[in-house]
């Protein structure tokens, strides 16, 4: 396949919407890929307005099912090469059948569904046709936390014994739903958002960064939904007592109550020998403690192999995923930029018909996907049996 930038068709996007604007900075930024169509809107009139609109010129479409038959028609080098689903959550599963039956890879937002029924039908299809799926589990383009998974999965904290997940946000803390906020109106609404609202919405990506960290897996929870601000439909506080795969715990939480916190996601890993911090709020260095040792600051692109730390054999390839000299500072749309850019190299090697590992290792897929269903379907019913261990099933 010739190295034409990728072509990118978005569903969802239009009018006030949010997260399609930090993920098409991304996707333009390395000038690899491109943004060149979209269904933005779920009235047609307005999402063709919308494309018309675009910073840039792109194909517009008046729904993404019009999109994908459109696309499915036209010879493989002409047809969109992605398409990424930003929509609330309830407009995941159909697009992205969807576009699965066209043979279109699909970059979806999380949570991957509304419900694990769905949730299992992609895991169904994603393993028969094989077609790249990511889901956008942002922080795991974070460098520090590739260097975080690898100190964690090398074995350098000993066997982990405890895990602190978690993503505490403050700006529901007021029933912002009622003053006609877009974004909070469908976060607090089951029919769009799914069965939790902070669990799903922002639970989920404390998850993920655990699952990623550690590759360990939940196996039990005993969980508390609670809603805090009076008529709310959806919990707006969540907590998670886990047992993990390795017999260690964890807490999962997250919250949308707790005022001054904003984008409060972190990870701290205690194991046998050492302990790691993270926050992805300063998310250019991670901490690491050693029993009886000064602490360790790595930060991104100062990290050297065989430091006394740091094995001499660190793989060449998490090094060279730096992209800028440290000090000039990455965040939120680089590591949506890392994951962006690790899909795309999936995405060529499928369209070129060469064997793709979407293993989970550089973005979240679709059984990372699934897995945040289950463990949010496990904690509402944890939750209603007044926090009962409740078994989070294990991947079809
Ligand atoms: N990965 C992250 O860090 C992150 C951050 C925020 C949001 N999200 C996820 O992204 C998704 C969108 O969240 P948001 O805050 O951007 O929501 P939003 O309300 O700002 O935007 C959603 C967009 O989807 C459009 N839409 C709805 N139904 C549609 C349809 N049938 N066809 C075409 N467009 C349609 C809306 O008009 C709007 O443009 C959610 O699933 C959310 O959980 C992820």
């Amino acid at each position: 396949m010739s190295e034409r930038p990728l072509k990118v068709g978005l569903v969802g996007g239009g009018k006030g919407a949010f997260i399609v604007h930090p993920h098409q900075r991304a996707i333009n930024m390395d000038g690899t890929r491109r943004v060149a169509a979209g269904a933005l809107f779920p009235d047609p009139q307005v999402a063709l307005e919308e494309a018309e609109n675009w910073p840039y010129p792109i194909k517009g479409y008046g729904s993404y099912d019009e999109m994908i038959q459109d696309q499915a028609k036209l010879p493989e080098e002409e047809r969109l090469d992605y398409i990424l689903i930003v929509t609330p959550n309830f407009v995941h599963f159909d697009p992205a059948m969807k576009a699965l039956e066209a043979g279109i890879p699909v970059f979806c937002e999380k949570p991957l569904t509304v419900n694990l029924e769905e949730a299992e039908k992609l895991v169904r299809k994603v393993r028969e046709t094989k077609i790249p799926f990511a889901v956008a589990h942002t922080y795991l383009g974070h460098w520090t936390s590739r260097l975080s998974r690898y100190i964690v999965r090398s074995g350098l904290l000993g066997e982990i014994r405890w895990v602190d997940a978690y993503y505490i946000q403050g700006w529901l803390a007021t029933k912002l739903e009622e003053t006609g906020n877009q974004q909070a109106s469908w976060r607090t609404d089951p029919k769009r958002a799914g069965l939790s609202g902070c669990g799903g919405d922002i639970g989920t990506h404390a998850l993920m960064q655990l699952r990623y960290v550690t590759g360990l897996e939940v196996k039990r929870v005993s969980a508390r939904l609670e809603t805090f601000v009076e008529g709310r439909m959806l919990d707006d506080h969540f907590t998670a007592y886990c047992e993990l795969s390795n017999n260690g715990k964890a807490l999962v939480r997250a919250s949308q109550i707790c005022i001054g916190h904003k984008n409060d996601l972190g990870i701290e890993v205690a194991g046998t020998k050492g302990a790691l911090r993270w926050r992805q709020e300063d998310p250019e260095c991670l901490v690491v403690h050693l029993n009886g040792q000064p602490d360790r600051v790595y930060w991104r692109g100062a990290v050297a192999a065989g430091d006394g730390f740091l094995p001499a054999d660190m793989p060449q390839e998490l090094l060279d995923e730096i992209t800028l000299p440290s000090g000039h500072p990455e965040a939120f749309h680089d590591a949506f930029a890392r994951l962006h850019r690790s899909f795309e190299a999936d995405v060529r090697k499928y369209k070129a018909g060469q064997p793709v590992v979407c293993d989970g290792s550089k973005y979240a897929n679709v059984e990372d996907g699934w897995m945040g269903i289950a463990f949010i379907e496990s904690c509402v019913k944890s939750s209603k049996s007044d926090g009962a261990w409740t078994e989070v099933p294990p991947l079809p």
